[in-house]
């Protein structure tokens, strides 16, 4: 009888070398240690041994039985690894998966559709710094320090005199103290507050718009921002001029247009006036123009800074400006 187990264990370690695929294994599983296998039947026949033989046939049957569960688990898993891909259930012919195209971001495409515009107006693009010097933000911009004004830009401090600017108006000075008039530029960009609700983002986008020459008049401005009014939303959109007050504009006017929603009867979104502010703007002030060495006698100008988040907000209907950056591609395929 000992030698009987002996003998399955060298038939059994030969058969599990030789099988070729899972299949074979499985089948000699079965033959070895399914219900009717070999050495089941070693083990049920442990009775029929005299008394004497039984412990021994018994332990060395047990220890075989542990000694082949583990060499065909190693050996499935061998077959396993050496078969590269299981193909079986795949059908190669069908279609394959289309890929997901993204698309622009809002906010970009608002941004490239207010530029468009002011394109097609003549304007050029500028760029300025999002890290900017205090000088820049808000000195050359007759926003001298501790002057009340700053209090509602308040922003991030990189050192003292570094900000995150606040508004892209920067670009206003910084163009000017390179160029001589004519100037009619656009600069857009990203812009930072230490703000924070459904209405405001630490960071939001704005396009700031210059226009300086000679004879450059309040009339210049009405009906540039008029056509661009027209042009983004429609015909229809009617525009009210209200006197405001930027240190950088003399005088300012802030610009709001009959309610998209509403149409003007007084609704949730213009908090019942009828009127949605969008841009902020003015005749660029003297002090500015100074700053930058323009001759205050000859030329004129006027700039205006209009948030893209708000003009996109407006446009499709978006009631909270944080969604813009939550990057929930269920808001974001929607444009
Ligand atoms: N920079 C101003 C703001 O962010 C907007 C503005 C730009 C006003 C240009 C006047 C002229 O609030």
């Amino acid at each position: 009888m000992q030698n009987s187990i002996v003998d399955i264990e060298k038939e059994a370690f030969q058969s599990i070398e030789q099988a070729q695929d899972s299949d074979q294994l499985e089948q000699l599983s079965i033959e070895y240690l399914g219900r009717k296998g070999v050495l089941t039947k070693f083990l049920r026949n442990i009775s029929s041994l005299p008394e004497n033989e039984r412990p021994g046939a018994g332990k060395n049957a047990n220890i075989l039985k542990g000694k082949l569960e583990r060499a065909f688990k190693s050996a499935f898993s061998k077959i396993e690894a050496a078969t590269d891909i299981d193909f079986t259930g795949i059908d190669v012919t069908l279609p394959g998966r289309p890929a997901h195209i993204g698309s622009l971001h809002p906010v970009t495409q608002v941004t490239k559709e207010v530029c468009d515009i002011f394109l097609r107006l003549g304007f050029d693009i500028a760029e300025g710094p999002e890290v900017e010097t205090d000088y820049y933000n808000f000195e050359a911009l007759n926003i001298p320090k501790y002057h009340p004004a700053r209090d509602m830009q308040d922003t991030f401090y990189v050192s003292e005199n570094i900000v995150l600017r606040t508004h892209t108006s920067p670009s206003q000075p910084r163009v000017m103290e390179k160029t001589k008039p004519p100037v009619r530029i656009i600069a857009p960009g990203k812009v930072f507050r230490c703000d924070s609700d459904i209405t405001h983002t630490p960071m939001f986008h704005q396009v700031e718009g210059l226009m300086v020459d000679e004879n450059i008049s309040f009339g210049d401005l009405k009906g540039i921002l008029t056509t661009f009014v027209h042009q983004f939303f429609d015909k229809e959109t009617s525009l009210r001029f209200r006197p405001s007050f930027f240190p950088f504009t003399e005088p300012s006017a802030e610009v709001d247009i009959r309610c998209v929603m509403c149409k003007g009867e007084g609704c949730r979104i213009c908090s019942k006036t009828g009127w949605l502010e969008v841009l902020g703007s003015g005749m660029v002030h003297p002090a500015v123009f100074e700053n930058v060495g323009y001759d205050t006698d000859k030329y004129t100008g006027f700039a205006f800074g209009v948030g893209i988040e708000r003009l996109a907000m407006l446009k499709y209907g978006i009631d909270d400006i944080r969604k813009f950056f939550e990057n929930d591609i269920r808001f974001l395929r929607q444009f």
